[in-house]
């Protein structure tokens, strides 16, 4: 989508940090804005920013989870700016117990929010973006966590993360002849209030919580400004990015982990059978590949 101007996008998410910074973004770049997010008194606090650019932007509050007002928050935007061509599924929260000790509930919730919210917008908001036959982008925020493990407490975030990648990287090439983009965000630190969300939102109590949200805290306040990323996002938009990446300090960990897997292979060439249904496997997806380079 070259032209992102007059375009407009749905971001959950959005009344803090990474969701704000692409709302921003976006409205700098021309485009129309539904922000939405749980907490609808931060969310109207965020728009308080934005007045410069009213009119252009619309306020829901709605959980990500809940799959009747998610499809209402799809209903409403329609209503309100006629058609959506940019999906940003971004709402996310932090896990607080260490992934070998974790009670089911909060698998549940990091799940729930962090996976089954990008589900549930893919469900409610895919139809509005194929409709109108212009074409248009999913951005589904996973984390530099959803390509390297991460350190305890921060297991069941990362799984999270991961599955985020995975659902990106298949809806990428079930859309390729769509005209519809997928892209999948992974930053690394950003400045965001995450650690203290997530605190706040969890419906489980943690064990050393408060030195835990100290200590990310800390750590956010050092990230990347957000409102950087959401240009960079509106960057991978335009280019129709697979992977949008904003912190070049990971490659080298990167680099180590696929240089690990690689040499786990056995050097046997496989079964002839096997290697003609690989084969027919690669010609479908290569197809795919083209026509999202065609695409451009
Ligand atoms: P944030 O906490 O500032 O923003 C997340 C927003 O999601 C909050 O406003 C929160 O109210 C909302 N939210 C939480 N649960 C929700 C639900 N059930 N329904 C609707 N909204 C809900 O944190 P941040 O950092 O901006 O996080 C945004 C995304 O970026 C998350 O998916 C996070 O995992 C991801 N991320 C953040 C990084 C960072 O360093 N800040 C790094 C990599 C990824």
């Amino acid at each position: 989508m070259k032209d992102v101007r007059n375009k407009v996008a749905f971001v959950t998410g959005a009344a803090s940090g990474i969701g704000l910074g692409m709302a921003s973004a976006f409205l700098e770049a021309g485009m129309k804005v539904v922000l939405s997010d749980v907490r609808r008194d931060v969310l109207e606090q965020a728009a308080e920013g934005l007045a410069a650019h009213g009119g252009r932007f619309h306020l829901i509050a709605v959980d990500v989870t809940d799959r009747s007002a998610m499809a209402s928050a799809a209903a409403q935007t329609q209503q309100v700016f006629g058609k959506l061509h940019v999906l940003c599924n971004n709402a996310g929260v932090g896990s607080r117990t260490s992934i070998e000790d974790a009670p089911y509930e909060e698998w549940d919730w990091v799940l729930g929010v962090n996976v089954g919210g990008i589900i549930n917008g893919i469900r409610s908001f895919l139809p509005l973006i194929r409709a109108h036959g212009e074409g248009g982008q999913i951005v589904n925020t996973a984390s530099i966590g959803g390509l390297l493990p991460v350190p305890p407490p921060l297991g069941i975030y990362s799984a999270s993360k991961f599955a985020v990648r995975g659902i990106s990287d298949s809806l990428r090439l079930a859309l390729a002849h769509s005209g519809v983009g997928v892209s999948v965000l992974c930053p690394g630190l950003v400045r965001s209030a995450l650690a203290e969300n997530t605190a706040g939102l969890s419906p489980v109590a943690a064990a050393g919580s408060e030195e835990v949200v100290a200590m990310q805290s800390a750590a956010l306040a050092a990230g990347m400004d957000p409102l950087e990323v959401g240009r960079r996002v509106v960057e991978g938009i335009r280019r129709n990015d697979a992977y949008i990446l904003t912190h070049g300090e990971f490659k080298q960990e990167l680099r180590e982990v696929f240089d690990e897997i690689l040499a786990a292979f056995p050097d046997d060439e496989g079964d002839p059978v096997r290697a003609q249904i690989e084969q027919g496997r690669r010609d479908v997806v290569a197809a795919m590949k083209l026509a999202l380079k065609d695409r451009g």
